[in-house]
């Protein structure tokens, strides 16, 4: 397992493959049982958020895993992320999500998203009314305590265009060690993984397969010619080429399967050996993005009055 990890700048390591943790509806026996075969297949880094509701899902599995003697938490690589809401205080938030999680510490801690909320928006679908003025400085000093108080052993942001990792690069020290964004063989995130490369950051890949199955998700991805065709020629699935793909591109993949069969198969992307052809086909596919974003758009409030300019026109 240990080849299947990467260093991250700020010095730790973090399994390549992570498993999803937000479903909709939510359940949590659903949650949990999923976690608990997710360990037994080998999984070992997990991806919660506050926002997903399954960070007391994770916790409780994890934790009686760990009761159990069948991990160490040291073995365990866990994320979970800042809601806007929290960006007044990241560090109360953070302590918030270890009593979720029943855990002394994060391994990671994300920005969620450049967007600030009034500070009880506790749901995923800000109101027109909800935003507040985006203030990424005072979030992200917010987020270097965390660190510093030793709630995290890493911190980082997600859904970041080049500009605003570059912005963030401007006002801080202390780098970002990952941006989560939504990554597969059609948002291929070519210009980000440039600027995040230039700077050591690890880009994560989130909907590695186009999220089939999500209300806002698409089949687009494991359907598409191309891919069933690089599938069936190394006798293997769609879904294994997209994450081979994302693994290849030297990133991370957050996986969400519930299903173990499809767990099982997600973790054998390892072994399926894309050719230079194959990446090359890849390559020519179109680009279609699928999280764009709309929800946090509006005419009022929102700092982001369309969504090029939530994704400063890396859209
Ligand atoms: N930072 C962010 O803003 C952000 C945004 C979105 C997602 N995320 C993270 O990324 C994780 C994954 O993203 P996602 O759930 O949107 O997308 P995804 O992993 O690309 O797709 C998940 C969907 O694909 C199905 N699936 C899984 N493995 C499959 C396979 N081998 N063949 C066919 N279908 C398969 C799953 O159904 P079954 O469960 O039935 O297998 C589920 O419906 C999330 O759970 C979350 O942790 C982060």
């Amino acid at each position: 397992m240990k080849s299947n990890q990467i260093r991250l700048n700020c010095g730790i390591t973090m399994p390549l493959m992570a498993f999803g943790t937000y479903s909709y509806p939510y359940n949590r026996k659903t949650t949990e049982l999923a976690i608990l075969n997710a360990l037994k297949v080998g999984y070992r880094h997990f991806d919660t958020a506050k926002i997903y509701g399954s960070e007391e899902a994770v916790g409780s599995s994890l934790n009686k895993a760990m009761k159990e003697g069948i991990i160490e938490r040291e073995d365990i690589f866990l994320t979970s992320k800042l809601w806007g809401s929290d960006h007044h205080d990241p560090v109360s938030a953070l302590k918030q999500t270890l009593r979720n999680v029943r855990m002394e510490y994060l391994d990671m801690y994300l920005v969620h998203w450049p967007v600030k909320l009034k500070p009880w928006v506790n749901y995923p679908v800000p109101n027109e009314e909800d935003f507040e003025k985006l203030d990424i400085e005072s979030a992200w000093i917010g987020m270097q305590k965390c660190l510093e108080m030793g709630l995290c052993r890493c911190i980082g942001v997600s859904n970041f265009s080049s500009t605003k990792i570059e912005k963030l690069l401007d006002i801080s020290s202390t780098p970002p060690g990952v941006n989560q964004v939504e990554m597969h063989p059609m948002w291929k995130q070519g210009k980000l993984r440039e600027t995040c490369g230039a700077h050591g950051i690890h880009v994560s890949a989130y909907s590695p397969l186009g999220g089939p199955g999500n209300a806002w998700g698409s089949t687009a991805v494991v359907d598409h010619p191309t891919i069933q065709s690089i599938a069936s020629k190394h006798n293997s699935t769609p879904a294994q080429v997209a994450l081979r793909w994302g693994l290849s591109k030297g990133s991370s993949v957050i996986v969400k399967s519930f299903n173990e069969e499809r767990m099982n198969e997600n973790m054998a992307s390892f072994e399926l050996n894309l050719e230079e052809e194959d990446m090359f086909e890849i390559e020519k596919m179109e680009e279609k993005k699928i999280m764009r974003g709309e929800f946090l758009v509006n005419q009022t409030t929102s700092p982001f009055r369309t969504i090029q300019q939530l994704w400063d026109d890396e859209i």
